[in-house]
């Protein structure tokens, strides 16, 4: 599927040499220790490898986890420029601040096809405030802008929006390419039926975005934290599990008006905290006082395997069941993960989104090649495939405004 975006390759590779570029990359990875390669890194990298070999001075700038916009060791991005020197087989300069006299003296000394990673945006609270001072700053780095943070493009931060303003060329990166052609048909019209699978802890992201959703799905499998929250809004009590209060009330709108196509759990697995092994117990209905949700039980496993089996046309899975990383949490992702495989198997259209999601396949036994996409994006992919404009995807280049100058090949 063409997508109607500039995309790097679309200009002159001659116009690159000696140019400063800066790409928005997603390198939100927080457990690099534990998985060193991942997906987030590995598909950053022909974006990367294209250009320097095209001899543009590359500058890379993500954001890491959520510092409260100010400096957090434990947030900077410097073991990723260290995993990046070395997957790259090549020097990664790296500067602990992403704006202000260190950086511009570094990027002054770049040479042609060297690679900079600045440190941290959310460092700063202009980032997700979209300040307009710090975008200009931003943007004052470098020639062109390219977006290949998927995962981020549903915020409308500086580094993803404000600062892509300020360019001329605001191109999309072959990571966010990949993505838009694997995501556009599902969005604009999915084979039916179309059954969504819908978990995790953001639940806030996951609420908004299934509030688009929801309207294009035949049904919509609901798991992790995201299930405590609908049935708080139906009087069910969850104990002390995770409940996004906000969405208290549109829960129950959508369960009111749309709830022939929502699925619950109707037990769980249950624990006073997730390191407390003895107190694990299965319930069913209601979850005690001082007891909180951390995995689908036993029978909501078992219906939602039997859902997922049933004839879908296209299956969107976004988030965990439960605290999978836990082997005592981690059936019901696990059941999840190999139901979502069979589809597959089966001719279904199975596209996954989320970082956490690509560790349960993991923890399930299932190949990434037994899903037809695996996006990089969480909370980014629901809302896409949604209907939504992602303001980082919406601000670059159409193919339309293309100048012909930059066309000749
Ligand atoms: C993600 O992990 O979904 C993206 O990197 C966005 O992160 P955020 O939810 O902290 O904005």
């Amino acid at each position: 599927m063409n997508i109607n975006k500039i995309i790097i390759s679309d200009i002159p590779a001659s116009y690159y040499a000696g140019k400063k570029v800066f790409v928005r990359i997603d390198f939100n990875v927080p457990n690099l220790e534990i998985d060193p390669d991942p997906p987030r890194i590995r598909r950053a990298i022909p974006t990367i490898d294209y250009l320097t070999s095209r001899k543009a001075k590359v500058i890379l700038a993500s954001h890491l986890g959520r510092p409260k916009n100010k400096p957090d060791p434990k947030f900077s991005l410097k073991p990723i420029a260290m995993r990046l020197a070395e997957i790259l087989k090549a020097n990664v300069n790296f500067v602990g601040s992403c704006i202000g006299d260190k950086v511009n003296q570094t990027i002054r000394n770049m040479k042609n096809g060297d690679v900079l990673l600045l440190e941290n945006l959310r460092f700063h609270e202009g980032e997700e405030a979209c300040d307009e001072k710090f975008s200009s700053e931003l943007a004052s780095l470098a020639d062109i802008y390219v977006n290949d943070a998927f995962g981020t493009s549903h915020r409308k931060h500086a580094s993803t929006y404000g600062m892509a303003r300020h360019f001329e060329y605001r191109l999309a990166g072959f990571l966010v390419q990949g993505e838009l052609e694997h995501m556009t048909k599902i969005r604009e019209g999915p084979e039916r039926p179309f059954a969504v699978v819908v978990g995790g802890v953001k639940i806030k992201d996951k609420l908004e975005a299934l509030r688009h959703l929801i309207d294009k799905a035949d049904k919509v499998l609901v798991g992790g934290c995201v299930a405590y929250t609908f049935l708080a809004s139906k009087g069910v009590s969850v104990g002390d599990s995770l409940v996004e209060q906000e969405s208290i009330s549109w829960a129950s709108e959508v369960l009111s008006k749309q709830g022939h196509k929502v699925i619950l759990p109707q037990d769980h697995i249950v624990s006073t905290n997730a390191d407390d092994v003895k107190s694990i117990r299965l319930v069913l209905g209601e979850i005690p006082k001082s007891l909180k949700g951390f995995d689908i039980g036993r029978d909501a496993a078992k219906g939602y395997t039997t859902e997922l089996a049933t004839g879908n046309r296209t299956i969107l899975w976004n988030g965990p069941m439960g605290l999978f990383e836990k082997e005592q949490f981690s059936h019901g992702t696990i059941d999840v993960a190999r139901s979502v495989a069979l589809a597959y198997h089966r001719g279904c259209t199975t596209i996954m989104g989320g970082g956490d999601s690509i560790a349960a396949l993991r923890v399930a036994g299932v190949s990434e090649r037994e899903v037809t996409h695996i996006s990089t994006g969480g909370s980014a992919s629901l809302a896409y495939i949604g209907g939504e404009e992602l303001p980082g995807i919406s601000i670059l280049n159409d193919k339309s405004v293309m100048e012909p100058s930059l066309t000749e090949a």
